[in-house]
């Protein structure tokens, strides 16, 4: 397992919409070297999530991973989750207003996801999973969807006036959106 460099805002990859995964190439060792690569990257920067294209793969794979996570304390525990070829559609018209991050972008700023969203991808054996997502959950499935086809959290953030430095959002805005989002989660479950 390596621990990849991850591509910032502005390198090409980025934008690209990623291509899918043969299913026949899941299991040969390149691709399985490669899952193992972005769990590895994924913990090493203390990330929530990470998708292929922040590595300069350009195929439609992501891992997720919250587990007491320093840097997102108030986010719900989401299990390691590989998925290979994701497809993400909303559920209802729920919105949420989320502080979001990213390991590609030096920002943070406020995004309206969908609240509650179907998910469909083969995991790293092959196995297909349909399942609801939820809450800061389906937030992080949207955003790591979005990097699949070359979409950053910053297109979408609508009020640009939130956008902060890592620093100036720990010093300024840490504190109200902990406090708002927290009682979401408490409302929501997830
Ligand atoms: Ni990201």
């Amino acid at each position: 397992m390596t621990v990849r460099p991850v591509l910032s805002i502005g390198h090409p990859t980025l934008r690209v919409v990623a291509s899918e995964v043969p299913i026949e190439d899941i299991a040969s060792p390149p691709l399985q070297a490669l899952i193992d690569d972005l769990i590895e990257t994924m913990r090493h920067a203390n990330g929530a999530g990470l998708a292929a294209t922040q590595v300069d793969e350009r195929v439609r794979i992501a891992v997720m991973e919250v587990g007491d996570n320093p840097r997102y304390p108030y986010k719900p525990r989401i299990p390691l989750t590989v998925a290979i070829n994701p497809i993400i559609e909303p559920l209802d018209d729920e919105l949420v207003e989320i502080n979001e991050g990213c390991l590609s972008v030096p920002l943070r700023g406020n995004v309206q996801r969908h609240v509650n969203v179907r998910v469909r991808y083969l995991d790293r054996n092959g196995v297909a999973h349909d399942e609801i997502k939820r809450g800061l959950t389906a937030g992080t499935w949207q955003h790591e969807c979005d990097h699949l086809d070359g979409v950053l959290f910053i297109d979408k953030v609508a009020d640009t006036s939130t956008l902060a430095t890592w620093d100036q959002f720990e010093q300024h805005h840490r504190a109200g959106f902990v406090e708002r989002i927290t009682k979401f989660v408490q409302r929501v479950g997830s």
